[in-house]
């Protein structure tokens, strides 16, 4: 037995080494955080239960990696620790016991509550005002030397601002990089070939430790400070909070998400505001730290081998976790995009369980050299779809293949074609493919088209494979002893999908067109169709030029929406769904059907409109009804305002356009020309 404890902890140590290596030296991390806090966290609890294998120079006494060889070191003279970690509640309410009780106080104490940025710690030194030198944290004690790679970070701030700067000041900080700089660099380097970051942590720490300071210069990143160094004598702060108002009295930055917090509660109110925050926030935070602000009791607590005893950082549910790729799947969309989608052992990342994530695209799995079998790292952030960020190729099977992009859709056979410069993958196989046939039918019957209740994913496709189902019309046909013949469907459920199918008749105009799934057109643009052509046959025959007179239409979608109707079997299919009874209200004034779409554009049509004064119909009715007919309606007067319609008491609207020669109408023009000459 004793050797087996012995054993895991040599392994522990030697993994940790590994993944401590490949984060603080390659800044190229294997497996997410949170593994790595969870093998610590084993070791550590070891090493406790089993004090006779504690070694001085275990990891858990340590403090981050060996500094690289590549830049030359320096030694801290205040040593830069790392922080304790909690990951429940229950741990913030036992560190604050455990600092009331060594301070010996009852009342709450006082913490400052900061954001805990996920970037690389760096110590600025400072002597008389003036930038002296740059170091990263390295293993607490030493760091390596970045003094210039900083000067280009700091830009002017490598002077202190104010002539209260002590002769030697050392701040620290954190630098990364914003979400979107991220994603804008990724993007630059995907396309130039070279290298991609897993997230922007790595990136700001691959970023800042480059040999050559003109790449540091060319890369976007930021920094926030959060702590004091050394300071040479004189009036040193006596609050955490002071001294990140001094910091900030020099010009260096210091988040506004700082506050000052009260007892446990204090802090867990704190964490919950924060993660709220979280997924909206232009940065990664990984969680939230919290510091004892007096700074006597910060030294009556001290620190131990690894971080000080006054302060904590609460980390966030984690984004990411390890688990294993159980095969790769094409998917077919409605409109035949084809998506690689990785099938997962089951794991939990950020409290929901995650089966699948979208590989996005060919050249994506190109890119990560997925292949089944792999263990991968996969994210799930906010509400995007999880997606695989890398491969731990250290732990890949032997024998994994490398994955074949398939050449024909693997649901009909047809050929892939490629748009969007060879990235965006289609079957085309059009409703040839069972699985755009299911798709489409799927979204002609989704909530937001036609409304049929209860024509669910597996029902459509019971429909189509059992030949009962095989244009949006046959859903007209269907009866409810037809129905009741599929699997887990009893006569009640039968019948109340035929009434749903039957109530879905009644519809309006934009709802119809959206529901047809035409490349490209989504709610809004098939409200504007259906705003201005009153008339579907009108919209069917209208030309790319009239299409394009829409509001919010252009070429693309003109040229689908002509393309889509030019198709003999889709009008065939519009015709019977109007056969079958499918119907909505016609406009009061609808010019007939059949004369060209021109001639029926609403004179709203295509218009900016700005509604001013009091009218008498209700602001919102007017809004719809100009929306109806076509019009944008704006908030305020500008160059692009077509008409002004002015009621009564107008407000400087008024104004503003007869100053712009901009039409105004009074209320009853307005009513006729809605009226009227639609
Ligand atoms: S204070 C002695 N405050 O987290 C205390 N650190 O896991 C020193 N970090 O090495 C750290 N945000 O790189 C502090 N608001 C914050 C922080 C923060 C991020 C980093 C820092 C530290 C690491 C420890």
């Amino acid at each position: 037995m004793g050797n087996t404890i012995r054993d895991r902890i040599l392994f522990l140590r030697e993994q940790i080494e590994y993944h401590n290596y490949r984060y603080h030296v390659l800044d190229d991390p294997e497996i997410p955080d949170r593994d790595f806090d969870q093998l610590l966290g084993e070791l550590e609890k070891l090493e406790t239960q089993h004090p006779q294998f504690t070694e001085s120079d275990s990891p858990t006494r340590k403090v981050g990696g060996t500094p690289a060889r590549t830049f030359s070191p320096v030694a801290h003279s205040v040593p830069m620790k790392s922080l304790a970690n909690a990951f429940g509640e229950e741990e913030i309410h036992d560190f604050d016991r455990r600092v009331r009780d060594l301070v010996d106080t009852t009342g709450p104490v006082e913490y400052i509550a900061e954001p805990k940025f996920d970037g690389l710690a760096v110590s600025l030194r400072y002597e008389k005002g003036w930038l002296v030198q740059a170091a990263t944290r390295g293993d607490g004690s030493r760091g390596e030397n970045i003094t210039q790679n900083m000067r280009a970070v700091l830009k002017d701030m490598t002077r202190l601002e104010g002539r209260l700067a002590p002769d030697v000041l050392e701040i620290r900080g954190e630098v990364f990089m914003t979400q979107d700089d991220f994603d804008r660099l990724n993007g630059a380097q995907k396309r130039a070939g070279k290298k991609v970051f897993a997230n922007p942590r790595n990136a700001a720490a691959g970023s800042l430790r480059q040999l050559d300071p003109a790449v540091t210069a060319s890369r976007p990143l930021r920094i926030y400070c959060y702590a004091l160094g050394e300071v040479s004598s004189g009036k040193a702060p006596e609050s955490h909070m002071e001294s990140l108002e001094w910091i900030r009295s020099f010009g260096l930055p210091v988040t506004e998400l700082v506050e000052t917090v009260h007892g446990a509660e204090g802090c867990l109110e704190y964490y919950t505001r924060l993660l709220d925050l979280r997924d909206s926030h232009p940065f990664e935070m990984d969680g939230v730290v919290y510091k004892v602000s007096r700074m006597d009791w910060q030294r009556q607590l001290g620190h131990t081998a690894r971080a000080p005893r006054w302060a904590i950082a609460y980390k966030f549910p984690a984004q990411e976790a390890t688990t294993r790729i159980e095969a790769i799947d094409i998917q077919v969309g409605r409109t035949g995009a084809i998506t690689p989608v990785a099938r997962l052992e089951p794991v939990l990342v950020g409290g929901v369980t995650v089966s699948n994530a979208t590989l996005h695209n060919r050249s994506e799995i190109q890119r990560l050299d997925v292949r089944e079998g792999d263990s991968v790292v996969v994210r799930r952030a906010g509400d995007v779809i999880p997606e695989i960020v890398s491969v731990i190729t250290s732990r890949r099977p032997a024998g994994a293949k490398t994955f074949a992009f398939p050449e024909h859709c693997p649901e009909c056979g047809s050929g892939i074609v490629y748009e969007g410069e060879g990235i965006i993958a289609r079957c085309s196989g059009g409703l040839y493919c069972r699985a755009q046939k299911i798709r489409s039918i799927i979204h002609f019957a989704s909530k937001r088209a036609m409304d049929i209740d209860g024509m669910g994913e597996k029902i459509v496709e019971q429909l189509v494979s059992e030949g009962l189902v095989d244009t949006v019309a046959d859903l007209y046909r269907l009866d409810a002893s037809t129905l009741a013949q599929l699997d887990r469907m009893a006569d009640k459920s039968a019948s109340n999908l035929v009434d749903a199918i039957s109530r879905s008749r009644n519809t309006t105009m934009s709802r119809f067109i959206y529901a047809l799934g035409i490349p490209q057109v989504g709610e809004t643009t098939a409200e504007a169709l259906a705003g201005t052509f009153f008339d579907l046959d009108a919209l069917i025959n209208a030309d790319e030029e009239q299409l394009i007179e829409v509001p919010d239409v252009g070429p693309v979608v003109s040229r689908g929406v002509t393309a889509f109707f030019g198709q003999p079997h889709n009008r065939e299919v519009i015709e019977q769904l109007l056969e079958l009874g499918i119907q909505w209200p016609k406009p009061a004034k609808a010019m007939p059907g059949n004369q060209a779409a021109m001639d029926t554009l609403h004179p709203f049509s295509g218009k900016t409109v700005v509604l001013t004064g009091t009218l008498s119909i209700a602001r919102n009715e007017a809004k719809s009804r100009l929306k109806q007919a076509g019009a944008k309606v704006a908030g305020s007067v500008s160059s692009r305002t077509d008409f002004v319609i002015v009621g009564t008491n107008p407000g400087s609207k008024a104004e503003q356009a007869r100053k712009l020669g901009i039409r105004d109408l009074d209320e009853s023009h307005f009513l006729d020309m809605l009226e009227n000459e639609g």
